[in-house]
């Protein structure tokens, strides 16, 4: 991967500028710093390696050289968008099967709210971050990692979720390049619907564990359990409680488990 080839592989798409890193910290460091010296709409910043890649829920996620790819969209949303800020890590979500279900024909399903699955197993994870200055909206970083290979799956003990590989389940060497380009398309595609019923029906049929019950932890609070349903409106996940009673759970720091 350089800088040259990411360019004229993006020369068709809303991407006006491209930062790429044979070794970084964190993709997603780097384009809040960019966000904050004025970067525009739809620049992206892609590593081969992150040494402080940064996961949800404050956790470490390595990106091993060759093995991933771990990218950082800027997004700048419009006053529009800004109603539907909860949408964009699904947005990711979404760009990401897609570009798997066209590129490989594999199935994956989405972990409510945003961790990519294929058969069960992670394989993709998002992380959103905004930048504000005072209570003005700069951006948003939509950052994406994706286990390309199996070396890009760390070993199981240090894992939460059993997690795998594009190649491991494709069973064929995958084209690094061509998927970033698939999903960063469909990225954009898929925006242009954030506030369509399509977007969230399009989530929804993708929705993992539906109809199975799932404990949801929140960090401090008491967890909840219920059989999934689907999403609403807000983007919400709504659950069958044991006394048949609707639960809607809302995006925060949640974490999604099967129950045993
Ligand atoms: C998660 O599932 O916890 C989210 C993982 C997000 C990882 C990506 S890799 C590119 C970008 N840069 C980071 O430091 N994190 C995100």
């Amino acid at each position: 991967m350089d800088v040259d080839a990411l360019t004229s592989l993006f020369n068709s798409l809303p991407v006006p500028h491209i930062r790429y890193f044979d070794t970084i910290g964190s993709t997603n460091d780097e384009a809040l710093a960019w966000i904050a010296a004025g970067a525009q709409d739809g620049c992206l910043v892609a590593a081969d390696q992150q040494t402080l890649g940064r996961g949800r829920l404050n956790r470490r996620w390595i990106t091993r050289p060759g093995a991933a790819l771990a990218f950082s969209m800027i997004l700048l949303p419009t006053p529009d968008e800004i109603e539907y800020l909860g949408f964009f890590s699904p947005l990711g979500a979404l760009a990401i099967s897609q570009a798997l279900e066209n590129m490989l024909g594999l199935v994956p399903q989405i972990k409510w709210p945003n961790d990519v699955l294929l058969q069960n197993r992670k394989v993709a994870g998002i992380l959103l971050e905004a930048a504000w200055l005072g209570n003005q909206l700069q951006g948003i970083v939509l950052g994406m990692g994706l286990n390309v290979t199996a070396r890009a799956v760390p070993p199981a003990n240090e894992l939460l979720f059993p997690a795998t590989s594009v190649e491991e389940v494709a069973g064929h060497a995958v084209d690094r390049l061509a998927l970033l380009k698939a999903i960063v398309q469909s990225l954009f595609e898929w925006r242009s619907k954030l506030k369509e019923t399509d977007f969230r029906r399009a989530w929804e049929q993708r929705l993992a564990f539906t109809g199975q019950w799932v404990r949801i932890e929140g960090t401090g609070k008491p967890s909840v359990t219920g059989q999934v349903l689907g999403i609403d409106a807000s983007g919400g996940l709504l659950l069958r409680g044991s006394a048949g009673e609707t639960i809607t759970v809302t995006v925060g720091d949640v974490h999604l488990r099967l129950m045993e």
